[in-house]
């Protein structure tokens, strides 16, 4: 069991070991595959190169938590299964505000095909991203502006963990209506999917009300808010004249 991540510091080969020790005992674990598959693929020298200098970067700081692969392999997976992505027909993904790039290195190993998108101001991301050859786009989610990725369109949007929505101020009602409202008419396939996972803290009894009204699954304990079948004029309702 994960019991939360490290300073990053730990050796990326030896913790993968260890967690497929530990799966033995549950030979049926999603999570076996994808760790065997990175023991067998990764550049570990590359990655302790990536660690070490992101380590001594005091612009990494709090961050580093995200050089713990294993830990957050166990974190994604739980998204991962939780909507079917491990057993779904390839996708299109893109991934908004995609962080160290894990969640679509693991949708990529189910044969999805991922945008990662991301505002390419934290170079540890920026790195491990490349690290994992992810296809990146340099991209900042603003308050009522369309996104305007100009990559085709995808079958589905994810956004996990968002931060976008904290900033000038916590997004309320109407900034969510312009961004599912943007992604629906200009960025996803008919029927497409979007799927938000936000911090508690950020997801009012209002929002998740609101969002339930538009007809999404709401799952308000983890923050969890998904829309199936989206069309373009889905929020057409919804969205602020
Ligand atoms: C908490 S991290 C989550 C990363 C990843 N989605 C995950 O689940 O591990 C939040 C991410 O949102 C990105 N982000 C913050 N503001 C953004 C914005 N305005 N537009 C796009 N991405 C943004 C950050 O750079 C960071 O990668």
């Amino acid at each position: 069991m994960a019991t939360g991540a490290t300073d990053g510091a730990r050796d990326l080969h030896a913790a993968i070991e260890q967690r497929l020790e530990e799966l033995a005992r549950r030979p049926s674990d999603p999570r076996i595959a994808f760790l065997s598959h990175l023991l067998e693929t990764l550049d570990f020298e590359g990655f302790r190169r990536l660690q070490a200098r992101h380590l001594e970067d005091p612009k990494t700081g709090r961050e580093a938590k995200f050089l713990d692969l294993v830990y957050w392999t166990d974190a994604k997976y739980k998204l991962v299964t939780a909507f079917g992505l491990h057993r779904s027909e390839p996708r299109r993904i893109v991934d908004i505000g995609a962080g160290n790039g894990l969640f679509a290195a693991i949708c990529r190993f189910y044969g999805h095909e991922v945008l990662c998108t991301d505002t390419g101001t934290m170079p540890l991301y920026v790195d491990l991203c490349a690290f994992f050859g992810l296809d990146c786009l340099v991209h900042r989610v603003e308050p009522f502006a369309p996104l305007g990725f100009r990559r085709g369109r995808f079958d589905l949007a994810t956004a996990m963990m968002t931060t976008f929505n904290r900033r000038p101020q916590p997004w309320g009602v109407a900034e969510w209506d312009y961004f599912l409202a943007d992604l629906a008419d200009n960025e996803l396939v008919e029927p497409g999917e979007i799927i938000v996972k936000m911090g508690l803290r950020y997801f009012s009894p209002e929002l998740s009300q609101h969002f339930r009204g538009l007809g999404a699954e709401v799952q308000d304990k983890q923050g969890y808010v998904r829309f199936t079948g989206v069309a373009p004029q889905r929020f057409a309702a919804a969205r602020p004249a």
